[in-house]
């Protein structure tokens, strides 16, 4: 029960990786607000979620200050006090670059980027206050190294990985902590809607050397562990999770 006593917030928590954050927060004994812009997969989400702990969810934006404005009060009202920020919600388009439309460009920084910002700023107003914080950022080993395809979700994640490292640096004084977790290749269902094919998912896989994709619950134990009080001294960082793939030439 790492998480006993602390309130969190997770972003997209409605599936994937974002309802498994949520899960493992409610099984440390966090109490946990999920937000998602899609109504019906947070209400399922909830539902799925209710017996592990308290669990209440908002339908929000991340990438609109008024509707995460929202988010925060909600929290507040419930719990009185915000201690964990997880900023998971994000979208992964697959198209190559002399391809990518200005929409597309425009959607995936607006998400990825300055959702992540958005709710910082707000969640990190309220934890200046309370004297403590912890924000989790979701990065990518994407915003590490490059991969075609994806150069406007690399470019957020990489984005994600350094403004981590700008907000940790001017937090501190706040005992405010902020680091990115970094998965690999985790199947969920953004992977496989964002046009990858089986094929593609075995040549992936084939270049893991733990030889298997990741699961949501593995992503999930590295945010309880940096939002928990054993990440005390940690901040500024990013935790890759990619079954050794990124270690590599
Ligand atoms: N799946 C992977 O292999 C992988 C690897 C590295 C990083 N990530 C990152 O993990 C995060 C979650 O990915 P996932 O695979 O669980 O994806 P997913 O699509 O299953 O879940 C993302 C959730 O975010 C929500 N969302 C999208 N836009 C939103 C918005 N504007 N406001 C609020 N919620 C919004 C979606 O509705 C969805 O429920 C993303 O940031 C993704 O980039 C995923």
């Amino acid at each position: 029960m790492r998480l006993q006593g602390k309130s969190a917030i997770v972003t997209g928590g409605g599936r994937g990786i974002g309802k498994a954050i949520a899960k493992k927060f409610l099984q440390e004994g966090a109490q946990v607000v999920i937000c998602d812009v899609e109504p019906k997969r947070l209400e399922q989400a909830q539902e799925e979620l209710t017996s592990f702990g308290e669990i209440h969810s908002v339908v929000t934006d991340v990438t609109k200050r008024d509707k995460v404005m929202t988010l925060v009060e909600f929290t507040k009202g419930k719990f009185g006090k915000i201690d964990i920020l997880a900023n998971n919600a994000g979208i992964a388009r697959f198209e190559p670059f002399l391809e990518i439309a200005d929409e597309n460009w425009q959607a995936t920084l607006n998400i990825n980027l300055s959702g992540v910002f958005l709710c910082s700023q707000i969640v990190a107003r309220e934890m200046k206050e309370q004297k403590s914080g912890a924000i989790v950022n979701m990065g990518s080993t994407n915003g590490i190294l490059g991969e075609p395809g994806l150069a406007h979700y690399n470019a957020t994640k990489a984005g994600v990985i350094l403004l981590g490292k700008s907000m940790a640096i001017e937090l501190a004084p706040y005992n405010i902590r902020v680091n990115s977790v970094c998965p690999g290749f985790i199947l969920t269902e953004l992977a496989l809607e964002g046009g990858m094919s089986e094929e593609t998912v075995r040549e992936y896989t084939s270049k893991i050397p733990l030889n298997r994709y990741g699961k949501v619950d593995e992503v999930a134990n590295a945010f309880a562990f940096l939002a928990s009080d054993e990440a005390s001294f940690i901040t500024g960082t990013e935790l890759v999770v990619d079954g050794g793939q990124i270690c590599q030439e």
